[in-house]
């Protein structure tokens, strides 16, 4: 595993997809969440896109991609949709986009999430994750790791208190090179709570390995889906919900808003989205 410091301190020339994905899937964020990601996980279905949107879509695209964690399969979504010339916008959000790398002891280091929540603790040879796991049990490096959690986040929660500290720095959770696109911006937002901003504002919205059925309930994944439906243009919005196999093949379903109230299956690439019935029992909400 990659330290924290080492993946910040490399200059984003240097980092290499292997470097990114190990980093960034190994980070579990408060919501028990984890940024998993890794290069060309939708290959197969960017070319569908690509085409579906150049007939269903203005020519000026305006897509919003929802927890985007490194933001890698972002950078390539945008590439793939603006292929051939086509102006391209892209609003990539995600829960976790900020966080700290504070030095907590002389070569010590934590990185947390904003509220203090750990994601990864780095010594001078070995990086960690904060969270017991179950081999831990067998091990009983359970009891360290509790110790270390508590010893370090007990000194985070102290430093945090002064922002001004020198021994804190803000990092963006997210690839350099998502950050240095100028089609691409990026800001935190929590898919379960509305936001006005975003309304009937894109003509496109990815939802990739997100709105999973063993993240959320059907009750949070139906409010997500409906604040999704308000940020669609209508007729011809359309939003896809994708999920990566452990065999990394990708099964998804491709729905458009219509005029009406629900959303509608448009394509379906593999098995289709083990969320399709609750996205097509939706009702998207007039604001
Ligand atoms: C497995 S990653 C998916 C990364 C990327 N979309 C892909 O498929 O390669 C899931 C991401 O969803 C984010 N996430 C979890 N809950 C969220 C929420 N309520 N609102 C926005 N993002 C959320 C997590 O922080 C994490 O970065």
């Amino acid at each position: 595993m990659l330290a924290a410091k080492t993946f910040f301190e490399t200059p984003s020339e240097r980092l290499t997809p292997r470097m990114e994905e190990d980093f960034f899937t190994s980070l579990m964020t408060r919501n028990r969440t984890y940024k998993t990601t890794f290069h060309d996980r939708f290959s197969d279905i960017n070319p569908y896109l690509q085409e579906y949107l150049l007939h269903h879509a203005p020519p000026t695209l305006r897509v919003l991609d929802v927890g985007i964690s490194s933001g890698i399969s972002t950078v390539e979504l945008y590439d793939d949709l603006s292929r051939g010339g086509r102006e391209v916008e892209v609003v990539g959000t995600d829960i976790l986009i900020d966080a700290f790398l504070v030095k907590v002891f002389p070569r010590c280091y934590a990185l947390v999430d904003p509220g203090g929540f750990p994601l990864r603790f780095d010594f001078p040879f070995v990086t960690m994750k904060p969270w017991v796991t179950r081999r831990d049990y067998y091990n009983g490096l359970f009891i360290l790791r509790k110790f270390i959690n508590t010893l370090f986040t007990h000194q985070v929660h102290r430093m945090l208190r002064n922002p001004d500290d020198a021994r804190i720095s803000e990092v963006k959770l997210v690839t350099p090179r998502a950050l240095a696109k100028s089609g691409i911006t990026v800001c935190t937002d929590d898919i379960s709570r509305y936001n006005s901003e975003f309304e009937a504002r894109f003509d496109f919205v990815r939802a990739a390995n997100v709105l999973n059925s063993g993240y959320f309930s059907p009750t949070v994944l139906s409010a997500m889906v409906a604040n999704i439906g308000c940020y669609l243009t209508e007729p011809e919005g359309s939003l896809l919900v994708v999920r990566t196999h452990e065999d990394r093949a990708s099964h998804g379903t491709l729905f458009r808003r219509g005029n009406g109230r629900h959303f509608e299956a448009v394509h379906r690439f593999g098995s289709g989205s083990e969320v399709e019935d609750i996205v097509l029992r939706v009702e998207i909400p007039t604001k």
